[in-house]
């Protein structure tokens, strides 16, 4: 995973270089680094194991001068978290730097060929191997950097987006990328260098995301120049970003992951903003209505997608399916991309994806693509790679997510995928006019429900008090509900580290249920809707075995406030658009037993935000 950031100019590179790497730490953060060439012409690399924070107390005394530099937040792949392990990595003269994102996958191969030459190697990490690489060609043949980047990566197999440093040559940052992102800064006298835009935004809104294969050649004086591995110049698009800095900030709350669950209704306004019009009671996502045909043609739907953006996708094949009457498979990207799945021209694949990032979804993708599929995208991070590869999508504009419990990225794809189902429905008539209009009158109060059930932020607080002691939960929920109770199941584990599992509630009797006695917390989705009945016996079943039940209710239910140990009452709502609702006070529990547990919310242990592995 891993956040790499560069700057060449003429201001001092260290803190433009820290203060990137501080809004990249949600790549990862197990290690961080920076490589600095001196006013004195130096090469100097500095790293340590842990956070940014700590390689700042690590270089308070020494030597950071400098007009260029690279810089580095580590999410190990090879190799524990060490600080030799840490990037930027040197060459073997040291003449070289090196920072990478990725995997190098034939490292073996290639070290084994560099250990026959006699180098030798400090770290355990494929990276090490590039930058030896590098410079044993640039040795051998007599070659420029540049002419040595190009050969060394038509060697590689694997994903890799690096920068890298020649102590001899200090006017120049050579950076190139295949399946990790890169994003190029272009200012005045300078250029930035980042695995996202974030970094970048402060300085300049002027960027070019570089395209696979492509190299960036940073000179200082000279515009940009792109090359590909054999050296024919690219064509390149000057974008501009619109990023809003006090996005980026946590802006008067303890958490990103607090301020992000607190900033879901202003998110679901926006996601719905220009999209759905209440007074001509009309949906409309515009690339529904670009590609009409092709999507209204498609014998079925897949969606792909992981972890959280994968629970958004089940919620998205029950409001297709239930609008539009077309199958939908959803699958785990990962799996799918290896199985050789049976998939066509007569397909439309759904790729979901917060970062657009994640490498297992985006191979789906491609995958999907080879084979003839249609391809819709449906992320958060504008320019992203997954958006860049679909044929089509529609972004869910929630801003940056940074915490990496994905909360607000979750509720805007739900929100987009019933955005999606509804405007296909109407399109293929296969919803009637008074549900169309309900559902639609509904979404647009949702916002100001969630205002409500943010409402609950003490009471909820003052419950996870109770249970900071479990080791288990169980999440329980059915139909729409289901997918919500494997999200809050989900959110509880990453950031509090407790083992939570989601079942569909009547699967609960099938195996869980043994699991319930008196200590252990069972969290119940049982807003009234069809299933409320039935969801009310599997309640009985759980206090039958003396489970402590937690139930999510309907404002003014009476019924279970008497069986459950705890109810926290939510607005009404119809069942397709429950999940808008139940999620929000499931993830505010799984924030506070983590606060009362002293853990790391926003940077939990050996996850990252962005999984640009696979
Ligand atoms: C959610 O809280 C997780 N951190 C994680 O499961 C995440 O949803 C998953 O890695 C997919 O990420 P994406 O949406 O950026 O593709
Ligand atoms: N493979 C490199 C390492 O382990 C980079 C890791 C990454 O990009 O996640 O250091």
């Amino acid at each position: 995973m891993c956040g790499i950031v560069g700057y060449i100019g003429k201001r001092n590179a260290y803190p433009i270089l820290i203060k990137g790497l501080k809004r990249l730490e949600y790549r990862g953060y197990d290690s961080a680094g920076v490589a600095l060439i001196s006013d004195q012409q130096a090469l100097n690399v500095y790293k340590t194991k842990g956070k940014v924070s700590e390689l700042e107390t690590f270089v308070a005394e020494k030597d950071i001068s400098g007009t260029i530099g690279i810089a580095h937040t580590r999410w190990a792949t090879h190799g524990e978290p060490s600080p030799a392990n840490a990037h930027p990595h040197y060459s073997s003269s040291a003449r070289l730097a090196l920072i990478h994102n990725g995997i190098i996958e034939n490292y073996a191969v290639l070290k084994e060929k560099l250990q026959s030459k006699g180098y030798t190697f400090k770290s355990s990490t494929d990276t090490e191997v590039l930058v030896q690489l590098i410079e044993y060609i640039q040795d051998k043949r007599n070659i420029d950097l540049l002419a040595a980047v190009q050969l060394a990566l038509r060697e590689v197999i694997g994903a890799y987006a690096i920068a890298v440093l020649d102590r001899d040559h200090p006017d120049v940052v050579i950076a190139a990328r295949k399946s990790s992102p890169l994003v190029v800064g272009i200012g005045e006298d300078e250029f930035f260098l980042a695995s996202d835009a974030t970094p970048i935004v402060e300085y300049t809104d002027k960027v070019v995301y570089l395209a696979e294969e492509e190299i960036a050649v940073l000179r200082r004086g000279e515009p940009l120049k792109i090359v590909n591995l054999h050296n024919v110049e690219c064509e390149h698009e000057i974008q501009t970003v619109a990023l809003n800095l006090g996005q980026l900030e946590k802006g008067g709350y303890p958490h990103f992951m607090l301020k992000e669950i607190y900033e879901q209704p202003d998110c679901i306004r926006d996601c719905m903003r220009g999209r759905i019009n209440v007074e001509n009671t009309n949906v409309v996502l515009s690339a529904i209505i670009d590609y009409k045909e092709r999507l209204l043609a498609a014998k079925r739907f897949v969606i792909v997608a992981c972890g959280t953006s994968w629970h958004a996708a089940l919620i998205g094949k029950q409001l297709i399916e239930t609008f539009c009457r077309i199958p939908v498979e959803v699958e785990y990207a990962s799996e799918f991309r290896y199985r050789d799945p049976v998939i066509g021209s007569n397909d439309v694949v759904i790729a979901i994806s917060q970062s657009g990032e994640t490498a297992d979804t985006l191979a789906a993708v491609e995958l999907a693509k080879s084979r003839g599929a249609f391809i819709y995208g449906i992320c958060n991070s504008v320019g992203s790679s997954i958006p860049r590869a679909t044929h089509t999508g529609s972004y869910i504009h929630v801003g940056p997510e940074i915490g990496v419990a994905s909360t607000k990225a979750f509720t805007g794809q739900v929100t987009v995928l019933t955005m999606l189902a509804l405007t296909l429905a109407r399109e293929k008539r296969s919803i009637d006019e008074e549900r169309f209009l309900a559902t639609v009158q509904e979404l647009n109060r949702i916002p100001d429900k969630m205002k409500e059930v943010l409402k609950l932020n003490d009471t909820i607080a003052e419950l996870a008090k109770i249970f900071t002691y479990a080791h288990n939960f169980i999440y329980l929920g059915r139909g729409f509900a289901y997918p919500v109770a494997l999200e809050g199941a989900l959110k509880l584990k990453e950031i509090s580290y407790i083992h939570a599992e989601g079942y569909p509630a009547a699967e609960m009797k099938h195996g869980p249920i043994a699991l319930v006695d008196t200590e252990m917390p069972v969290v119940v989705i049982a807003t009234r809707n069809d299933l409320y009945e039935k969801v009310l016996s599997n309640i009985q079943e759980i206090k039958a075995r003396k489970g402590k039940v937690i139930a999510l209710v309907t404002e003014g239910d009476t019924v279970i406030s008497k069986i459950a140990d705890t109810c926290i009452e939510l607005p009404e709502t119809i069942e397709c658009l429950d999940p808008l609702i139940t999620t929000l006070p499931l993830q505010l529990l799984a924030y506070h037993v983590a606060v009362c547990k002293g853990m790391n919310v926003d940077q939990p242990r050996n996850l990252a935000k962005s999984v640009t592995v696979e």
